[in-house]
């Protein structure tokens, strides 16, 4: 944990599959947006992860990454708050990959859900590659290169967090327990002055004999604090609350993306394969174009007819868009014959219009200016390996691997 506070750490990672839609800035983006201002937060386009799958098609990749890029700018993530960075720019994954994979049983990797489902969903791809199998350790490496405490993602992504977890804890297990771990510790108790040593010593046994998730949040603020304590002692007393050896890749959380409420314009969840998306940067003539086009109640076919707005995808767009004077509007109207499904459209269509001006205002700025994109993708580099090349430096010498 050396000098980095992991439960502010936040990591997360894209594949980059092209440009994004409304649904990922209602979903992913603005909940990145947020915690940007509340950790310090690593951002990352996973380029190798998109790799494991279209190892055979990579053409599409690079494009991607830099529209991917530019809809992240433009949804307001700010590369002054967070990092933003390349997995392929940042080699330090591979090796700690490398690294992991030395303690990584097949059996857990074969058991992730997501591989037997992925194969089997995208059938028509060989996905028989140690590359392919090894797609959550790769990513366990994203994240414990980070020492990330949180890790914004969506449901399906869970059981990677988990592989994870169980990874972290069977690094920590073989490799934190140096000879005369305990004597260490207990050293390293009184280093810190009487009267802190006696706090630590209670909090400890709350924590271990009762559980007191509290004693323990109180333990690591407390070792926190301290001045006069080795950056060593201090991974050694934090583990040492919790029985074990030292931590060196602490365990991180799902931080569960909220499900997006985005429908699409089928009435679906907006997603890219039911081709019902309306783009993050789309311009506003092509926003009223498909909004206008959208089915709406089959059973109102005149304008005469009465609709049922809860068989209207449209009425599903106003419970993300409207307020509820619209919706009234909108309830009554539908059901009286008394507007248009045009007339209906035009609020959603005002709103949407709305919501992306400073959008497309920002992207403007870097979509004009890729040498812009390119610096701040340069300098989000450079940071993030400073941070992984200090996990590397642990890592490495507790393998046995410090000799230089
Ligand atoms: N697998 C993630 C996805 O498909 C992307 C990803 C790669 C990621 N590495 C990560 C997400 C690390 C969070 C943390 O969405
Ligand atoms: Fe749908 Fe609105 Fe037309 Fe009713 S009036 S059918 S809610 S588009």
């Amino acid at each position: 944990m050396s000098s980095v506070d992991s439960q502010q750490r936040v990591l997360s990672g894209m594949r980059p599959t092209g440009k994004l839609h409304l649904g990922h800035y209602h979903g992913v983006l603005k909940n990145w947006v947020k915690l940007q201002h509340e950790f310090e937060c690593f951002f990352f386009v996973a380029d190798w992860h998109a790799l494991t799958t279209n190892y055979d098609d990579p053409s599409m990749i690079e494009s991607s990454v830099w529209d991917m890029v530019i809809d992240w700018l433009a949804a307001g993530v700010n590369p002054g708050s967070a990092t933003l960075f390349i997995q392929s720019r940042v080699p330090e994954h591979a090796e700690l990959h490398l690294l992991l994979s030395m303690i990584t049983p097949l059996g857990w990797l074969e058991r992730v859900p997501t591989y037997k489902d992925q194969i089997e969903k995208l059938r028509e791809k060989d996905l028989a590659t140690y590359g392919f199998l090894g797609y959550p350790l790769l990513q366990s490496a994203d994240i414990l290169m980070y020492r990330a405490g949180r890790v914004p993602v969506g449901a399906d992504q869970v059981s990677h967090i988990e592989i994870t977890r169980e990874l972290a804890r069977r690094f920590n297990h073989i490799y934190g327990r140096e000879p005369g771990f305990e004597a260490q510790a207990e050293g390293a108790i009184v280093k810190m002055g009487k009267k802190n040593a006696k706090l630590y010593r209670a909090l400890k046994r709350r924590y271990q004999e009762e559980g007191d998730m509290e004693a323990l949040e109180t333990a690591r603020a407390l070792l926190k604090e301290q001045q006069n304590i080795s950056l060593g002692d201090r991974e050694r007393l934090y583990g040492y609350i919790e029985g074990g050896g030292k931590i060196i890749l602490p365990e991180p959380q799902a931080l569960l993306t909220p499900e997006s409420k985005m429908p699409g314009l089928d009435g679906h969840k907006m997603s890219k394969s039911y081709n019902n998306t309306i783009g993050l940067r789309e311009d506003p003539d092509t926003v009223a174009q498909k909004i206008r086009t959208m089915q709406t109640d089959p059973q109102r076919v005149r304008r005469t007819d009465p609709g049922e707005p809860e068989k209207c995808p449209v009425w599903d767009l106003h419970k993300v868009y409207s307020d509820d004077d619209v919706q009234q509007w909108v309830q009554t109207g539908c059901r009286s014959a008394g507007i248009g499904c045009l007339d209906c459209k035009k609020p959603i269509i005002d709103a949407i219009v709305e919501e992306q001006k400073p959008i497309h205002e920002r992207a403007r700025e870097y979509e004009s200016n890729p040498d812009l994109v390119r610096s701040i993708i340069d300098e989000g580099c450079e940071q993030a390996r400073d941070a992984a090349r200090d996990t590397l430096d642990e890592v490495r010498s507790a393998m046995g691997l410090g000799y230089r």
